[in-house]
């Protein structure tokens, strides 16, 4: 597990915020897809179902999560924090493509149907701003711990620089939503419901993807350890703004 409190961006304000996310999308990656390996059947079909998930979580256009967070800016007046959730919204679509041109190398469709993506979006409706990033964030630390298996599963040169780059950016978004919930406000109450929402994910991605996580090397202990870990730096984050 990464230590969040020693980054740099743990002193970010708003509009250092900005420049990183606009920093980041001159900078996309371009996957190198010449010296991909042929994948058993085995392989494929313990990879392909969570990377088709995982994909379609982060394709989400970000409708309802703009519809909040343009009423919290006319509240707050933080017109920096629009700009940077539009570059955000834009640096997670950039996760999608790299998945999808992954999926394209191997001729795999893209999903149409997610239950477990279904569940995060209803969910996300619940609570205004700050529900939508408590499970953005959940969502976001499960992904750390997923892409650093995933990149373990198979000898893929792409793969890897796909997995690789996603803790580039998904680390940072930790601390960047940690912040927003410390000045939306994160007290005792959204804490127990945060580790509640994260225990029930690590269990609802356990269950359909744990040939991947074990490949990786994770078991069902280290995997919760983990993600409960990322939690906890999250919720220091937000309780340190409050
Ligand atoms: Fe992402
Ligand atoms: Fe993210």
């Amino acid at each position: 597990m990464y230590c969040l409190y020693n980054r740099e961006e743990i002193g970010y304000t708003q509009e250092d915020w900005l420049r990183h996310f606009e920093a980041h999308d001159e900078n996309r990656l371009q996957p190198d897809f010449s010296k991909e390996p042929d994948l058993t059947e085995e392989q494929a079909l313990m990879i392909f179902p969570s990377i088709q998930a995982f994909q379609m979580g982060e394709r989400s256009d970000g409708v309802h999560l703009m519809k909040e967070v343009r009423r919290y800016v006319d509240r707050s007046g933080d017109r920096t924090y629009l700009e940077c959730m539009k570059w955000f919204i834009r640096e997670e679509n950039w996760h999608s493509v790299y998945l999808k041109k992954y999926l394209d190398c191997y001729q795999v469709p893209d999903m149409e149907i997610s239950v477990l993506d279904q569940c995060f979006r209803e969910l996300r409706r619940f609570g205004g701003l700050k529900g939508e990033i408590m499970v953005l964030a959940t969502a976001e630390i499960i992904a750390l711990s997923y892409y650093r298996a995933l990149a373990a599963c198979v000898k893929s040169p792409a793969l890897k620089q796909i997995c690789r780059q996603m803790l580039v950016d998904e680390l940072p978004h930790i601390i960047f939503q940690g912040q927003t919930l410390g000045r939306l406000g994160f007290g005792r109450c959204e804490e127990l419901i945060a580790v509640g929402l994260m225990e029930s994910v690590i269990a609802a991605t356990w269950i359909p993807f744990r040939k991947v996580f074990l490949t990786g090397g994770y078991d069902l202990e280290s995997y919760a350890k983990e993600c409960l870990g990322y939690l906890k730096q999250m919720m220091n984050i937000a309780q340190a703004k409050s």
